[in-house]
């Protein structure tokens, strides 16, 4: 059993490689895959980079290179939910892409062509363990829900009100969507985890440089508690 780690920037998965036994780095296209072993488990870490390319180009090889049996993506995210404060966390139970829009083709907005999803489901039963290990942060919020991702850094109210009215989302972020494609084109289970390191609005720029390191913190806790329950 192999899991899949992707973080898109260091700070969101330097503390787990540097945690891990037994690590061997390979890099292709760019992108250090790190194998190793934490809490006894087997497991690959890549940093994919910023946005959605480069999380489909680092899943897809993932996939193909390490054969993982599921693959969570991890990191922070803007919320989009006034009950969700900088901290908090959003555990996905499916993955939209506010970008992906072929309306004037016949195709409702955010439908994927081909799959013919608006919202790629994850598996239930990784879902559930990993709330489960979400259990292990006292005093954090933690919702399960929509994620919804985009090639766009959201920090303005228009653009995060159109996208939480459209998709009903709890959080944005700019890889989880591509990566639940991929994993979904190639039957791999996969979850998103993301911290909340800022609210999408006007002071979103400034709030994820302040929170950044402390919404990370939380999620390496819980991928941690899912890795040692495995
Ligand atoms: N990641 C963290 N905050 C974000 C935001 N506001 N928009 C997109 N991705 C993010």
């Amino acid at each position: 059993m192999i899991t899949g780690i992707i973080g898109a920037m260091d700070i969101e998965v330097k503390e787990l490689i540097s945690s891990m036994a037994d690590v061997k780095k390979e890099t292709v296209s760019g992108i250090d895959f790190y194998r190793g072993r934490l809490k006894g488990k087997d497991l690959v870490v890549a940093r994919c980079g910023i946005g959605k390319v480069y999380a489909a180009v680092c899943a897809q090889t993932m996939i193909l290179k390490y054969e993982p049996d599921l693959i969570i993506n991890t990191g922070v995210a803007g919320s989009l939910s006034n009950e969700l404060n900088i901290g908090d966390i959003v555990i996905s139970d499916g993955v939209v892409q506010h970008d992906y829009d072929a309306s004037p083709i016949g195709i409702p907005a955010g439908m994927i062509a081909g799959i013919d999803l608006i919202k790629i489901p994850c598996n239930e039963e990784l879902v559930k363990k990993i709330v489960k290990a979400a259990q292990i942060l006292k005093d954090t919020r933690v919702a399960r829900g929509t994620v919804a991702s985009g090639d766009q850094f959201v920090c303005c109210n228009e653009k995060k009100d159109t996208i939480t009215n459209t998709f009903d989302a709890l959080c944005v972020e700019m890889e989880g969507g591509a990566i639940g494609q991929v994993c979904y084109i190639n039957n791999v289970d996969f979850c998103i985890i993301r911290a909340m390191s800022d609210k999408a609005d006007g002071s979103a720029h400034m709030d994820f440089d302040a929170f950044v390191d402390i919404a990370v913190e939380r999620t390496i806790l819980i991928i941690k508690n899912f890795l040692a329950e495995l």
